[in-house]
């Protein structure tokens, strides 16, 4: 790569920086090798996370990214049949749905548990299963499969209107692959993985909302070494021919999480999204960005945080935050609040991003185990992160309200992008009437919401 063309995106962040402009330059992806930001963090301190600016401007760049992509102002018009303003009618607005998702790792230990299912459905719209989708829990040993789990908690998130990622086709890492997988020529491994493909995709085709394919591809090439370097591309080739409506995705770690690590920084991530979709038979593959957002291995760098999202979302695509965490040294006193403040930096910082379409907490309540983080203890009663979550997930919609019409007959308000169901009140008969509507930045171009009720 050329050192001017380093330079130049070096300038560019550093104007971004300083002048706090959101708005990243556009970038040319085929231009770049490295992705640089200045690196800033030291060490666990509010200070340097936040600096060289003050939280207070940090979150006011979020508020005003939250107003321009999540929220939509509407003027909702009021009016009898004879045309007239009505005056003081009563509105009141009701979100039915949310375009932005709140999701949970689930394991299997929800089957068999009541009280963590109401739990997990009153709450989240979006789950990411740890295991139980994964090739060497579905078939263990050869011919072998097994779709007991998944099944069950497939069905259970669909009864409650969950939506779930396939979390994962196959897997790149050597390591999580099963013994009689790794002893395979790569003849019979090639059959053994378009087998497997197959089976898990026919089998829920149509149902999920994602399809990881090839996790963590950037890390790893398990496949890659045996079956030459467009293995991963034919997979996805694979699963789109059986499954060709879901939305298809990457996923993988440290792409937000880690200014070091050099596998898997944005650019790179978009270099392998554009040769996977490059390859013959995958331009029409509708594609996605998943990234994991295990955090925590080194201080977080909210600049970088930032700049990967901008850089990522230039491409217009679905970004899901796959599997967030956030792991504390345990040594560090204080580490419950440490991690409850990073958590919330970096779900504001990631939910201004309005190309962020859903964030997976990884994971919820202490029976599946608390890995790095969890929401709930045994009892189902929050944590510090369960309080967290609940007040960002109260942050975050617009729920019920209720206004007045003013002389003009008009209201206005900013509400969440989703959908909505909103009734105006006469306010002398109480004649009523009602609407449902999608709200976004495209569905209602003028902004007004015309509702006419009876004298
Ligand atoms: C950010 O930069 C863009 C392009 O240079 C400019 O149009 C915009 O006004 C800037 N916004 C702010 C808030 O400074
Ligand atoms: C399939 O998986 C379920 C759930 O883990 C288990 O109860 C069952 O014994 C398994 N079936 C076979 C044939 O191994
Ligand atoms: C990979 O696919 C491309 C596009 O079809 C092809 O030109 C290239 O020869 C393939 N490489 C290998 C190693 O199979
Ligand atoms: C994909 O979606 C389109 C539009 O919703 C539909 O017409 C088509 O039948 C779907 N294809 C499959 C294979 O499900
Ligand atoms: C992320 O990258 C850093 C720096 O290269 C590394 O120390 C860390 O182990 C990586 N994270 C994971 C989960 O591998
Ligand atoms: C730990 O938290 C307490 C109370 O919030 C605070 O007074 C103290 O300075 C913190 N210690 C460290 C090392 O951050
Ligand atoms: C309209 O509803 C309000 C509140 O429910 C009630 O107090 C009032 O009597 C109602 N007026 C008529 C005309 O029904
Ligand atoms: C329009 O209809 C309302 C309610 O029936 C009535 O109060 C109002 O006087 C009408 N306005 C005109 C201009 O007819």
């Amino acid at each position: 790569m050329k050192t001017s063309i380093i330079f130049l995106l070096l300038i560019h962040l550093c104007i971004i920086l300083k002048s706090g402009n959101i708005t990243v330059a556009q970038i040319n992806e085929d231009d770049i090798d490295t992705y640089a930001t200045p690196k800033e963090v030291k060490g666990f301190d509010e200070n340097t996370l936040f600096s060289p600016y003050t939280k207070q401007q940090w979150r006011s760049y979020q508020q005003e990214k939250i107003n321009q992509g999540r929220k939509t102002q509407l003027n909702f018009i009021i009016t009898y049949p004879n045309k007239t303003a009505v005056k003081g009618a009563k509105v009141y607005i009701k979100q039915l749905t949310s375009d932005f998702h709140w999701g949970c790792g689930m394991t299997h230990r929800i089957l068999n548990n009541l009280a963590y299912k109401k739990w997990f459905a009153s709450k989240f719209t979006a789950a990411d299963f740890h295991n139980e989708l994964k090739w060497y829990y579905t078939e263990p040993n050869p011919g072998q499969e097994n779709y007991t789990d998944a099944d069950a908690m497939i069905n259970f998130a669909d009864e409650h209107g969950i939506i779930v990622r396939g979390h994962t086709v196959l897997w790149d890492d050597v390591k999580y692959q099963q013994k009689w997988v790794k002893k395979l020529s790569p003849q019979k491994l090639l059959q053994a993985a378009n087998k497997r493909v197959d089976s898990v995709v026919k089998r829920y085709k149509g149902r999920l909302v994602g399809w990881d394919v090839m996790n963590e591809n950037l890390h790893h090439n398990f496949f890659e070494k045996r079956l030459g370097k467009n293995a991963s591309a034919l997979f996805y080739n694979r699963v789109y021919n059986i499954d060709p409506n879901t939305t298809l995705y990457m996923n993988e770690f440290n792409t937000t999480e880690n200014v070091n690590d050099k596998w898997a920084a944005p650019e790179k991530y978009l270099r392998r999204l554009k040769k996977i979709r490059a390859y013959p038979g995958n331009s029409g593959i509708k594609m996605g960005i998943g990234l994991e957002c295990h955090y925590g291995a080194e201080p977080i760098d909210l600049h970088y945080i930032r700049n990967s999202l901008t850089l990522l979302s230039q491409v217009g695509l679905p970004i899901w935050l796959t599997e967030l965490d956030v792991k504390i040294d345990p040594t560090l006193e204080n580490k419950s609040q440490l991690q409850v403040m990073y958590l919330e930096e970096i779900l504001r910082e990631s939910f201004c991003h309005a190309s962020v379409k859903a964030i997976v907490i990884w994971t919820g309540a202490s029976i599946d185990g608390c890995d790095v983080m969890c929401m709930t203890n045994e009892k189902l009663e929050n944590t510090p992160v369960g309080d967290l979550i609940d007040k960002l997930m109260e942050e975050w919609k617009t729920g019920n309200i209720e206004v007045v019409s003013d002389s003009n007959g008009v209201s206005q308000v900013s509400v969440f992008n989703g959908r909505y169901e909103v009734t105006a009140v006469n306010p002398v008969t109480n004649v009523s009437s009602s609407v449902t509507l999608k709200v976004d930045t495209v569905s209602i171009p003028d902004k007004n919401v015309h509702l006419q009720i009876l004298g």
